[in-house]
Parts: structure tokens; sequence; C-alpha cells
């Protein structure tokens, strides 16, 4: 596999609105994350992905955008941000911005417009109604239809996501230069790539009825997507930067076609393969997903490997166990740092924090839960089933603040948080991580430093040994004359194995490890 800065990397997620806040208006914001650097570099990562901080009526959390060349006040201003690259930069932090450009605020001028039949008509997509409602049968991930009539304009317009949140129009060459342009317009100021929001849903199949709106996979993917892909790239010049898509709905042959080194698109890819087809640990099908995407990938291509972002729930309340959280957190960092790809760290992942479940329905922000919610009830469902259905999996339960000490708000901010903060920050915290010496963040620090002393992590093979069986995942690395081997137990019990070595256990989650009993969660690397 050909050697690349970026494959070394990884990244740090930051969720600014709920990082740090410096002002006491209950948000993170840039100074905040500026004024955290030094502990963000002290963890060992490359790169850090902020997530948008656009001017935006924040419908969705930042990703409605009605300025994408200005800061979203909440967050701070333009020189706050210039101010958080530079010092960034200072300390060898690379930064990406996310894109997003599948869709704009309706509040974006751009949009009102276009609802105004002006200029920019052909900017977004606009049809015509059938037999006195919507185009097509097509469901939104947020809100019942992908369409919303517009009285201006007397058609209806189309949306991927939240009726706040209308998708472009991709065909319009128009639109395609402006979007080039405002990315250059980043690059100018220095940042050092881009995460790219549901990158492959720009281009859009023929607007006809489907057999099974719930299958949303017509949504993205489509012929076409490529085009616009390799395009972007030359006239960004994407190469010499870092780019990684948000691709959902991609198998692994399609995905090569997304990073394949020869293709000019991306350089890495999420998948959703994990976040969205397993409530809890499943890990016969977690191992033939990995082995599918690293057949399928290497050597041409690289994947991103994460558990948990600002839309999915922690890692250690849906993969692990929150009564072994320090346990299970620890062997889920491992899992990640090991497993081919590159591996993103969400903020608060590196002290294992929790996913949060609030009890009444109204206490989710979040648009996607309040749309689905309020279409549940009003098909007749009742109220307690459908909640307890949508708690676990509800992207509010990873979007609570940074706990950073046992102090009001868990040090986050002085104000009223705009969302509450997980009760357990009295002990679980970034001061009393700091504090113990086996805490999850001194471990997350050790995997870091190790991925930069040994490339087969990063670019070494991958063998599953025990494929199918139900706890144990035990599996090799090998670069040249180096091979590792990783034995996690994936469950709250012991389990005996066969799978361990006699070569040295470089690093494990538990004091003393014996060798053929794995306690819970019991996680270990060897190198053979
Ligand atoms: C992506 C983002 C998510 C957002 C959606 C629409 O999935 O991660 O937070 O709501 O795109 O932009």
């Amino acid at each position: 596999m050909e050697v690349a800065w970026w494959k070394e990397a990884v990244v740090y997620q930051v969720y600014w609105r709920s990082f740090f806040d410096t002002d006491g208006d209950g948000y993170g914001d840039l100074r905040g994350v500026t004024q955290k650097l030094d502990y963000i570099a002290s963890l060992g990562v490359d790169v850090i992905w902020l997530n948008p901080c656009y001017a935006s009526p924040d419908v969705d959390n930042g990703y409605d955008i009605s300025d994408y060349r200005a800061v979203m006040p909440k967050a701070g201003t333009m020189e706050d941000l210039e101010q958080l690259f530079r010092e960034a930069q200072a300390r060898g932090l690379k930064v990406i911005m996310d894109l997003v450009v599948n869709h704009t605020s309706d509040r974006h001028a751009w949009f009102a417009d276009s609802k105004a039949n002006g200029a920019k008509r052909d900017w977004y997509i606009w049809r015509d109604g059938k037999e006195g409602g919507p185009p097509t049968n097509w469901r939104s991930y947020f809100a019942p239809s992908t369409w919303t009539w517009c009285e201006e304009r007397k058609q209806y317009y189309f949306h991927s996501f939240a009726k706040e949140q209308p998708d472009l129009n991709w065909e319009n060459p128009q639109v395609r230069e402006a979007i080039y342009a405002m990315m250059r317009f980043w690059v100018d100021k220095g940042i050092d790539g881009f995460r790219m929001d549901v990158i492959n849903l720009i281009k859009k199949r023929e607007f006809t009825d489907v057999a099974d709106p719930f299958e949303m996979s017509y949504l993205a993917n489509q012929p076409g997507i490529h085009d616009f892909l390799q395009e972007m790239n030359r006239e960004v010049g994407l190469d010499r930067l870092f780019t990684v898509g948000e691709i959902p709905f991609v198998g692994p042959e399609d995905g090569l076609l997304y990073v394949g080194e020869d293709r000019g698109e991306l350089h890495t890819l999420f998948h959703f393969e994990v976040a969205d087809d397993m409530t809890t640990m499943d890990l016969p099908r977690f191992k033939q997903i990995q082995q599918r995407w690293f057949d399928a990938l290497y050597p041409k291509g690289v994947a991103s490997q994460f558990l948990n972002n600002h839309d999915h729930t922690r890692q250690v309340t849906r993969f692990g166990s929150e009564k072994f959280r320090v346990e299970s957190a620890k062997l889920l960092g491992l899992m990640l740092h090991t497993l081919p790809g590159i591996p993103y760290i969400y903020q608060g992942e590196e002290i294992g924090m929790t996913g949060m479940r609030f009890d009444r329905a109204e206490d989710y922000p979040d648009v996607a839960f309040r749309n689905r919610y309020k279409e549940r009830i009003e098909n007749g469902e009742a109220p307690e089933m459908v909640l307890s259905s949508m708690q676990l999996l509800a992207r509010d339960n990873s979007r609570t603040p940074v706990q950073w000490d046992a102090s009001r708000n868990a040090g986050f901010s002085a104000g009223q948080p705009w969302i509450p903060v997980n009760p357990n920050y009295e002990e679980i915290n970034v001061e009393a991580a700091e504090d113990d010496a086996d805490s999850v963040l001194h471990f997350y620090r050790k995997l870091t430093a190790m991925r930069k002393e040994h490339p087969v992590m990063v670019y070494g093979t991958y063998r599953d040994l025990a494929p199918n069986d139900p706890y144990l995942y035990v599996y090799e690395r090998t670069l040249d004359d180096t091979t590792w081997r990783i034995v996690l137990n994936i469950r709250d019990e012991e389990t005996e194995s066969v799978h361990c070595p006699d070569g040295e256990c470089m690093i494990s989650n538990y004091p003393d490890s014996c060798a053929t009993i794995l306690q819970p969660y019991e996680a270990r690397l060897y190198m053979l």
C-alpha cells in the first residue's frame, strides 16, 4: 500500500457546540476549541474535524447553512475561526471542515431567489405535484416526504432531510461552480480538507415512484455521482488536501469507486454498515463487515473507522457495557485503532463518556427525533412505545457536553447548557481521568502513540482468525516480518481462548492478564 500522511493520521471530531463554552451562552464555541487545543494535541491526534460552524438558523445543528462564507454567531466570529486555524497549525494539528453541499438552509439567499423565480430559479429541485399530491412517494430522512409545497412558487421543492434543508440542483453548472468557489475560499484560508456531508446524495435519480419508500437507498449513490466528485476534485484540487466522504447506502465494491487511489475522488469514506445495522454489538456480523471492506479496499483504498459520532449513540453504551465501562471503552478503543483504516475519536470518547437517555420526548432537541416522533404519534402509535423505541439510538444521546471536571455543568459552561449534561460527570470527567494512571484517557494516548511508532497498524494486512466466534474477536495485522495479534473478549463474562500466543503482550486493559482465560471485555495486543 502506498504511504501517505493521512493514512497514518488519527482524527479527533470536535462537535463545538458541546465542547467548551467560553462566553456563558450555554453553547460551546470556537474560542473554547482554541483554549483546549493543548488538550487535543496531548491526545496524540493529527487532524481535527470541526462540525459545521457556518451561518445557520440551526434547525439541524448547523447542517442547514444560510451563508457558507460566514460564521454562526453562537460559534463565534470569522476572526475566532482564523485564530483556531492558526493555533492548531502551530501545534501541528490539521483542521478539516464539514462541507454540507447536498442542501442549504431554506433561509439561504439562493433559496429565496429560487422561490421567487429569480435568476437562481433552477438552483434547487422544483416539480409540479401529481394528482393533487407530491411528485413522488419518496421519504426523506427527517420528515415524512421529500417534497414540500411552496405557495410562493406554486410548486414542490425537494429535500432529502428536513423541509428547512432544500437540496441543491447539482445538474446546474452554476450551482457546482458556486460550490467549488466556496470550497476554494476555505482552502485559501488554510484549512486542510473536508468531511463531506452525505456527499453521495448530490446526484439524484429520476423522480418516479418507488415500490418501497422506506428502503431509502434511492436517495443515494446514483449513476453520475462519480463525474461530480471527479469534477469537484479537479476544480478544487482536492488531492493535496484530505477528504472523507460520508457515504450512506454503500457496500465495499461501490465504496472503492469513491476512494480507490486511481479514481481522483476522495481519500477515504464513512460507510454505515455498522452504524445503521446494529443496535448492539453483533460480533459475527461486525467481523463480516470488516472482512468484506478490507478485501474490497486493500491496498487501493482506505476506510474510516468509527463507532460513534454526533449522530450515533456513544460506543460504550451501544457496543460495550456501562457496567464494565472502563474495560469496554478500552477494548473498543484498542479495536478501533488496530482495525485497518483511519480511527476517528469523537470528543469525550477518550474518557469513556456514556450515552444519555432523556425521559421525555420534549427533552430531545434534535429535529430528526422530533419529526419522526411526531409522525409516529400522528399515525396512532402509543407515546411511551414510540419514546422507548427511539431512545437507544437517538442522536442527542451523544451530543451532551464534554465532561471536563466535577464542577457545575461539568466545567463545560457557566451558563445553562443547550442540552443537559450527563449526571455521571462527577465520576466521568477529564480531570479525574488525567489523575488516574489506568484511565481510558491514558490508554487512548498509548494507542495514538503506538500508531506513530508501528506502521503495521496502518499498512498491515488483516486476517480474522475466528470469524464465527460469537464473543472472541481475534485478528492479525501483518507488515513485512511484523505480525500483531489482537484478542478481544467482547462480552461481560470470562471466556477461555486458544488464541493467546506466547508472544509479547504489548498492551492490555487488565493488570495481570492470564494466558488462556480472558476477563469480561478483556483486550490484548500481542507482537508475535
Ligand atoms: C449528516 C450529518 C447529520 C446531518 C445530516 C444532514 O448525516 O452527520 O448530523 O443531520 O447529514 O445534513
